[in-house]
């Protein structure tokens, strides 16, 4: 069966892989991700706040607030601490890229275009063979629009742009007012791909102690129909590759992404759960099921389930709306 994709400008022999995750920080589990066949692995990200922490001495961006809003010092207390350093972070990009055959897909997540994306450049001498930015904000002040948002996140994508030659994957929020629009921005503004989506972090309230519990549920495939619309949507009106990254856990997942217009398909919480092997075996079930349906190829089922010849997906989607809320039995 032919798997073979091509991904953020690297030749794959087939788009499954783990996303960014901390299993990118232990060696024994990268040599496990590629004997499971991961066609690139993603380190997890480095945050601005780790950066800018080594740049200036400060965590100024987590602490802003903190003083008016008691308990949160403790939310904030060393955080950075919990995740490697920068400089470690380059010495891991070196360490995974000497144990591994396959591409490395560095990270990075931050919210402002100023000089910590320096670093992009460090992380692209280290020897990454791609670098994904993860545009992780909560928009929270009235006084700024969404023009101004996505002003800032453009800035990003363009400051690394101009920093490396290394491509860029963009991974998104499904949090904006005109998705369709600013992923073509961002594709004006140098992106090589966008990955669909950040599981934005969701945390519960403790109503017996009055506290946030920042607690971290990992994804079912149920959270993969968010990704199926937008990549269906997306597909077509795009000219560079999107990878899927949230409710992959199965053969059946991995082809709906890729019917729905897909290149790269990552897994993380299924991995968490299951070991990297699972990797292997989602992919096994889909040469399965691509043999027993007769594909030739991926690139062959690639958006055949995309909205491209829907006339109006707007109208499209609001008929089935209505369709299933009419359709409802108890
Ligand atoms: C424990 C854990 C750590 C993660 N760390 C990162 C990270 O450092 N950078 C990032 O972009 N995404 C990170 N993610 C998000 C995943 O890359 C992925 O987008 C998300 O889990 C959805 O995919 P899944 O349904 O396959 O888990 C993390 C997810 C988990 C569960």
């Amino acid at each position: 069966m032919n798997m073979k994709t091509s991904y953020l400008g690297l030749q794959l022999e087939h788009p499954l892989m783990a996303g960014a995750s901390p299993l990118g920080n232990d060696m024994d589990m990268v040599r496990r991700l590629e004997d499971a066949g991961s066609a690139a692995i993603t380190m997890p990200s480095l945050f601005e706040e780790q950066i800018t922490r080594e740049q200036f001495g400060t965590l100024y961006d987590l602490e802003a607030g903190s003083e008016s809003f008691a308990e949160a010092t403790s939310y904030f207390a060393n955080v950075a601490d919990l995740r490697l350093g920068p400089d470690l972070y380059l010495d891991q990009i070196r360490k995974v890229k000497a144990a591994v055959k396959v591409p490395v897909i560095a990270s990075l997540n931050g919210v402002t275009a100023s000089g910590w994306l320096d670093f992009a450049r460090q992380i692209q001498e280290a020897g990454a063979d791609a670098l994904e930015l993860n545009l992780y904000y909560l928009a929270s002040n009235p006084l700024e629009t969404a023009d101004t948002v996505e002003k800032r996140l453009l800035d990003i994508v363009r400051t690394v742009k101009s920093n490396v030659t290394l491509p860029l994957a963009v991974k998104l929020s499904p949090f904006f007012t005109s998705l369709v629009h600013f992923v073509k921005v961002l594709e004006g503004a140098g992106a090589d791909a966008v990955v669909l989506f950040n599981r934005f972090y969701q945390p519960d309230l403790d109503i017996e102690a009055l506290e946030v519990e920042p607690s971290l549920n990992l994804s079912t495939p149920s959270t993969l129909r968010l990704r199926l619309r937008w990549l269906a949507m997306l597909h077509s009106q795009i000219a560079i590759p999107m990878a899927v990254s949230g409710g992959v856990h199965s053969g059946a997942d991995a082809l709906k992404a890729t019917m729905a217009g897909a290149t790269g398909i990552q897994m993380v919480s299924a991995l968490l759960k299951h070991g990297p092997e699972q990797l292997k075996a989602v992919r096994l079930d889909m040469v399965r099921w691509m043999e027993e349906h007769e594909y030739e190829s991926l690139d062959q089922m690639r958006g055949s389930l995309s909205l491209t010849k829907c006339p109006n997906p707007q109208a499209f989607e609001r008929s089935n709306y209505m369709r299933v809320l009419a359709g409802w039995r108890a």
